[in-house]
């Protein structure tokens, strides 16, 4: 009989925000994927989880590239996706973890559709998205009323990062990590630079918050930080 692959989002870093049925499948998963940028790096998605970890499973690191050389990228994920592919043609439970949520850009998501168009057994299980447990460590609501809601990942070109600065009621910038610098420009191009929180390493030992400009302008920026801007408000945190 074949195995089963679930994609367990672990939430963005206070393993008190896994869901009790991720806890669940952890805990007799034979298999747990962790992916990681590069060979050697830790992978927080398993920092988050181990405690849940079920102590006789196999643990497999993956490695998924911070690239934007799509032949790289591929060549990785279809090594990775042969290793799941082998394990579960072998009946073997596989859980793979990813950050927050695991449908929202998440390396999981390739071996899903791959998987899926492969007739193989899986089941997603949502995690606490990085902007929802963000948004919550400061209390401050994502949108109200008929507010719009953009989410906006940072790798994008100029212009659409401007469009939405213009459109959207409220936004969270997720990869921040990417162009800090040029989104405090645009946020002072349109006189929303006390409009923004920013919160780094959301639930991990060193978090920290800022609405002060001059930290995307000056500081690194930690690859773990969300940006939510409301058009409606200023933020002093
Ligand atoms: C590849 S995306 C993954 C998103 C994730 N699947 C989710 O549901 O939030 C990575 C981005 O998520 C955000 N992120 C993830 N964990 C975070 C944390 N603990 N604190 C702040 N931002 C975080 C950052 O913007 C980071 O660049």
């Amino acid at each position: 009989m074949k195995g089963k692959l679930y994609g367990i989002g672990v939430g963005p870093g206070d393993p008190e925000l896994l869901t009790i049925k991720a806890a669940k499948i952890l805990k007799n998963a034979d298999i747990i994927i962790c992916p990681k940028g590069k060979k050697g790096a830790d992978s927080i998605a398993l920092q988050i989880a181990r405690e849940y970890i079920n102590p006789r499973a196999k643990i497999k690191p993956q490695v998924f590239p911070m690239v934007f050389c799509q032949e790289t990228l591929e060549s990785h994920w279809n090594e990775n996706l042969e290793e799941i592919k082998f394990d579960m043609d072998n009946g073997r439970t596989i859980a793979f973890i990813t950050l927050g949520d695991p449908l929202l850009y998440s390396t999981y998501i390739y071996m899903l559709k791959v998987l899926k168009e492969k007739g193989y057994d899986i089941e997603t299980v949502p995690g606490i998205t990085s902007f929802s447990a963000t948004a919550s460590t400061v209390n401050l609501p994502l949108a109200e009323g008929d507010e719009t809601l953009t989410i906006l990942p940072l790798v994008k070109e100029d212009e659409p990062v401007e469009k939405v600065l213009r459109t959207a009621d409220n936004i969270v910038v997720l990869k921040v990590s990417h162009d800090p610098k040029g989104l405090a420009a645009k946020l002072r191009k349109y006189g929303l630079e006390k409009n923004f929180v920013m919160i780094s390493k959301c639930g991990h030992g060193d978090e920290n918050i800022t609405s002060d400009i001059g930290d995307l302008e000056e500081k690194e920026i930690p690859y773990l930080s969300t940006i939510i801007i409301k058009k409606g408000g200023q933020f002093h945190v």
